[in-house]
């Protein structure tokens, strides 16, 4: 075993501070221990990370406390700041983030397996999407910075922050997904609770301090602890307008639920998948199994966008599941920072047995794994399956793996995989691989409105992080995209004033004398 000295953990993080109101608070109550299921010996043990503060009810609605005063119903100095100002903030953050960039990364890898370019990709990523935010919130607000005049009424319009938002984010895009969520969130003009996922937490805490001196006090907490300990008493209170959460719909549901007055809640959430291939029997083989190996296999299948179930023609299906079977036992496991290893430990240490059960269940029901290596297990993985034939009695058939095992369903007739998509509880993208545009046009025509993106001769995936990235029935509610995010966590509020000599002349004078953070024709540079 030999870890390369500058990945090593020298020094584990025992995180002893949360970020509430401003202030560093040192926690002297119960820890939490932060465990990598990657072994630093050659014996396997998982290694000891460090720990994070366990917090309680109390420090959650201290952080609901800290954000309402930030926000001040509408009148802090967060949302009415102007614009500009608000993005200077964003853009000391962002540059301070830059200088964690490598202690980040050896945390991502170490805490959720993820691979040292895999990991790199997610940071750099991250930054990407701050300076994008941060460029389209100025197009934003150059659109808005003029006068409408309709029916002899002038309305100067722009999109105004919506209060509180609680922010949850996943363990497979720690970093990326929370922050695609936080980052538009607090530009608004909203003030943010954030609770860091279960695993890639620690990978937060080198932020703390960006936070606590790029921002008024209060306009981010960073909490730490067990999820519903500290979200039920902060929902329960009916104070957040927003609940921001990438996760699952069970969890999402639980959640909400606790909120008194549902119509006040805006839900932004981005949630399970079970993204289906279709192979049609014209397609290009190779180029369809290079994008399917990548689809299913890439961060171990722990993707929301990942492709969890590949349909098959059968007039193909057979030297399909050779070559793709061949592909995938050609993949190579290893620790995140071996070069070129494409399969990394899971982090979750009861996901292996989960998978395990759903090959038996799999196999009890007439499937059988078709790659040599499919199944064989570890420590802390268990090498991907694909297993053939899969049918609908299975559990493999339904439920969202989020892991590395690959069911392949074959048809005769493309309405089968047209009827599945539809009954399933899923909705968020597909990929269909094939060359014949009289086969293709209508069955595109039927998928967009199944799902929100239909590839086309490619893997599933969210980026561009321009492009809409959303879901239908239980994938997703809201859209998010660099572009409408923006959106969701804002509202447009505008104001509005007859046409009179009266009224323009208290306008111009507004406009002159540039008192108001709102009433502004400024452009933006
Ligand atoms: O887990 C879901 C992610 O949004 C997927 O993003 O397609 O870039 O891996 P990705």
């Amino acid at each position: 075993m030999s870890i390369p000295s500058q990945f090593q953990i020298e020094k584990q993080t025992h995180q002893s501070t949360y970020l509430i109101n401003g202030e560093l608070k040192e926690w002297k109550g119960q820890t939490a221990e932060v465990y990598s299921t990657i072994s630093s010996t050659e014996e396997y043990k998982p290694t000891l990370l460090g720990s994070i503060p366990v917090l309680t009810e109390t420090e959650a609605l201290d952080a609901l406390e800290a954000a309402a005063s930030a926000y001040n119903r509408g009148q802090g100095l967060w949302p009415t700041m102007k614009v500009e100002e608000r993005i200077a903030c964003m853009e000391k953050f962002v540059e301070q983030m830059k200088t964690k960039r490598s202690e980040i990364v050896k945390l991502l890898m170490w805490e959720i397996g993820k691979s040292l370019p895999d990991s790199e990709k997610e940071f750099d990523r991250t930054v990407d999407y701050i300076y994008d935010t941060i460029e389209d919130y100025k197009q934003m607000d150059r659109d808005s910075a003029k006068f409408h005049k309709n029916s002899g009424v002038y309305a100067h319009i722009r999109r105004g922050p919506l209060g509180i938002v609680l922010c949850l984010g996943p363990y497979n895009y720690p970093l990326n997904e929370t922050f695609a969520l936080l980052i538009p969130a607090i530009i608004m003009g909203n003030t943010a609770i954030f609770k860091p996922a279960k695993h890639g937490v620690l990978l937060i805490t080198p932020l703390l301090e960006a936070f606590q001196n790029s921002f008024p006090k209060g306009v981010v907490n960073v909490v730490f602890g067990r999820g519903r300990t500290l979200a039920t008493p902060i929902m329960k209170t009916g104070r957040v307008d927003v609940l921001a959460l990438i996760g699952h719909s069970k969890s999402a549901n639980a959640i909400q639920a606790n909120h008194p007055n549902k119509n006040r809640l805006r839900l932004v959430f981005g949630l399970e998948a079970k993204n289906p291939a279709i192979v049609l029997p014209d397609a290009d083989l190779d180029l369809a199994i290079a994008e399917c190996i990548n689809g299913a296999t890439s961060f171990n299948g722990q993707r929301c966008t990942a492709l969890k179930i590949i349909y098959v023609h059968d007039s193909i299906v057979e030297e399909f599941n050779s070559k793709f079977s061949a592909a995938v036992d050609a993949l190579k496991f290893g620790n995140p920072w071996d070069e070129g290893a494409k399969l990394t430990p899971l982090p979750e240490p009861g996901k292996t047995a989960y998978i395990q059960e759903l090959i038996d269940d799999a196999h009890e029901k007439g499937a059988k794994t078709l790659n040599a290596k499919g199944g064989e297990t570890t420590d802390n993985f268990i090498y991907p399956a694909v297993l053939y034939p899969v049918n609908k009695e299975m559990r493999v058939y339904h439920e969202e793996q989020f892991g590395p095992v690959i069911p392949v369903v074959s048809f005769s007739d493309i309405q089968k995989p047209l009827d599945d998509m539809a009954e399933s509880n899923y909705g968020q993208q597909v990929s269909v691989f094939g060359r014949d545009t009289e086969k293709l046009a209508p069955l595109i025509d039927s998928l967009v409105n199944l799902v929100c993106r239909v590839n086309l001769n490619s893997s599933c995936q969210r980026g561009p992080d321009v492009y809409p990235f959303t879901g239908r029935k239980d994938s997703a509610v809201a859209t998010l995209s660099v572009h409408d995010a923006l959106r969701s966590f804002s509202i447009r509020t505008f104001v509005a004033s007859k046409d009179t000599s009266y009224n323009k002349e208290i306008l111009n004078e507004l406009l002159d004398k540039k008192e108001s953070n709102f009433i502004s024709t400024d452009y933006l540079l």
